[in-house]
């Protein structure tokens, strides 16, 4: 047996080096000196292993003992992660400071979840059941809107000895025995471990058929994603990424949010704390973090752990996926997350790539996204992680790596426009821009659960954009003065469906979410106002008699006038286009 522990013998940041064999595994687990610090073994040559540590390696010195776990990074998983905010290691942080400082200790003393706590349990199963791993064999209502379902561990099956009655038991009491082939019995907790770098296995993936509706019309309309589907957010500087992402977090359906702040200002943070605390699940009612647990490494905590919180928060996504759930995971920002590497790689001299960025950096964030999906879980039920990460490009170039090679992986990409942002339409997401390839996929959903009429409703929309965008080139060289008058309407529609539809404000209690039925009205309206006008148009009358009449600032402001219970209004709004129509003609008759 090699010894398994080392002495420290070089520190370079967060990252350290152990002289000759110490019979360390790759990506296992050490604790790292006297405060036992967190830290991952990285590589490993016959006379040398390196480590990167996960906190603050300020006062560690040469000569410290590391010894080894048994085991790689990996995460506990049980009642209590929702409702809770860790570090990128899946350590509570207990509170997160005006200045963005977090307070954690440092080492291994803190346990991830409360092992004291006692939880209701109702157990599933029985004496002489055979279980295989994934398979369900206790709930336990872990906050107001989620059951936490306990699961065998995906390598475990056999057959149950016994089992406790109902009660409440903590996470670590085992609540079954189970005697495997191999004729071991094994007590069974409700907490298990999982390496966080390791997908947790399914049965099956399918493909995507089934939005993520989020309340948000450029989102939802144009350009959707599936429940099970990847999405960027990629923006220059105060674009509106972290609002988009706050927005999705707190009116998409999904049953779960895992909100991975990864190294983003700790004030970022402590306001979604704050608001997320205060606010509720429109579709249940009670509070949002119910259901939603945040990941903070800000960009004051170290690099490492920045790293590693990205698979934290796929960990946790899948655990709860494994259960039934529709899970989405916000990633703010991927970018923060791409910058730890590239300092690690720095630190660990490797040659860098484009931009200083590591060789592979594309087939780290291919695996990222790669572990979103719907998924048939081993046992029997359905579920889906989402994933859409915010990446933050220097001065809103996507030209940069990481935009570019995210590009590749994702199948929603919601492009944020500067010139938007700074004109203040919001969500400043560019319509020419982003693409969603999940609009085949959908399209039978909207079919069915919304209208036949609506993947023709969106496309005529998109359309009409698309033409103002060219008509605009136009204008830009000769001016609007001389555009005939058919062109002239393309316009105005298509300037209705700009800050009627497309823009949407976050902070107004009606449109800052709006269902899928209302959005279609609004589709509805508007595009029934240009039939109208058109046929006016076309027997001749003048674009500027048209727009005399308040017509179509009145559809542009549906959005506030139209509360989201009140959609019978809508049928008010055809009466006025025809009257609208009516007067028209009658003016110029
Ligand atoms: N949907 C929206 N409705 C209203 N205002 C918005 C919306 N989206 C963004 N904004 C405005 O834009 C501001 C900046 O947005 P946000 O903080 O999300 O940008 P960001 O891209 O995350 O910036 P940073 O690069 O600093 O992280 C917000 O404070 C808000 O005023
Ligand atoms: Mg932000």
């Amino acid at each position: 047996m090699v010894n398994r522990t080392g002495k420290i013998y070089g520190i370079n940041g967060p990252v350290i080096y152990l002289k000759g064999n110490t019979g360390f595994a790759m990506s296992e687990m050490v604790y790292v000196g006297g405060e036992r610090l967190v830290g991952e073994v990285i590589a490993l040559d016959k006379d040398r292993t390196t480590i990167q540590v996960y906190e603050e390696t300020s006062g560690l010195r040469p000569g410290e003992t590391v010894e080894a776990s048994g085991g790689p990074v990996s995460v506990l998983l049980a009642p209590g992660i929702l409702d809770n905010i860790f570090d990128g290691i899946e350590r509570p942080l207990e509170k997160i400071s005006e200045s963005g400082g977090a307070f954690i200790t440092k080492g291994v003393s803190v346990d991830s979840l409360d092992e004291m706590k006692r939880w209701e349990t109702h157990i599933t199963v029985r004496e002489g059941d055979y279980l295989h791993g994934g398979d369900i064999f206790a709930e336990v209502p872990e906050t107001r809107a989620i059951v936490h379902k306990c699961m065998v561990p995906p390598d475990l099956e056999g057959t149950v000895v016994s089992v406790v009655p109902d009660g409440s038991y903590t996470i670590t009491e085992p609540l079954l025995t189970l005697r495997t082939g191999s004729g071991e019995e094994r007590g069974i907790p409700m907490a298990q471990r999982w390496p966080i770098r390791k997908a947790r296995p399914v049965s099956q993936r399918f493909a995507a058929s089934v939005p993520l509706v989020t309340g948000q019309r450029i989102i939802d309309t144009m350009f959707p994603i599936a429940k099970g589907g990847t999405a960027a957010i990629p923006g220059g500087f105060g674009t509106g990424k972290t609002m988009t992402q706050h927005q999705i977090a707190k009116w998409s359906d999904a049953d779960i949010i895992i909100y991975i702040g990864c190294g983003e200002r700790g004030n970022e943070m402590t306001q979604v704390l704050e608001e997320f605390g205060e606010l509720t699940d429109p579709r249940t009612g009670n509070p949002l973090m119910d259901r939603t647990t945040l990941i903070a490494n800000t960009s004051n905590m170290p690099v490492a752990a920045r790293e590693a919180s990205i698979y934290t928060g796929l960990t946790l996504a899948e655990y709860y996926r494994d259960m039934g759930y529709d899970v989405a995971i916000m990633a703010d920002s991927t970018s923060r997350w791409a910058e730890a590497l590239r300092e690690l790689s720095g630190r660990l001299e490797e040659m860098p790539a484009e931009e200083g960025f590591p060789a592979y950096l594309a087939s780290r964030l291919s695996a990222f996204y790669e572990r979103a999906g719907m998924m048939h879980n081993l046992n029997g039920t359905d579920g889906s992680v989402s994933i859409i990460g915010a990446v933050s490009p220097q001065g809103g170039d996507f030209s940069e790596p990481v935009t570019q090679n995210t590009k590749r992986f994702v199948r929603c990409f919601w492009g944020l426009d500067k010139s938007l942002a700074y004109a203040r339409h919001f969500p400043a997401i560019h319509w020419l821009s982003s693409y969603s390839e999940y609009l085949t996929d959908l399209a039978p959903w909207y079919q069915d659960n919304v209208s036949p009429k609506f993947i023709d409703y969106r496309n005529r929309l998109m359309a009409l954009l698309n033409q103002e965008s060219s008509l605009l080139e136009i204008v830009k060289l000769i001016g609007s003065d001389v555009l005939p008058d058919d062109q002239k309407l393309i316009l105005e529609i298509a300037r209705v469906i700009r800050l009627g539809f497309l823009q949407q404000n976050a902070f107004h209690k009606d449109d800052t979410c709006v269902s899928m039925e209302k959005q279609f009205l609004m589709m509805d309206t508007i595009l029934y106002l240009y039939k109208q006008a058109r046929a006016l148009v076309t027997m001749g009358h003048p674009m500027s008699v048209l727009k005399s009449e308040n017509i179509f600032e009145r559809v542009i402001a549906i959005k506030y006038d139209v509360p989201n219970d009140r959609l019978e209004m809508f049928a008010q709004y055809r009466r006025d286009i025809d009257s609208f129509y009516q007067r028209v003609l009658e003016k110029n008759a």
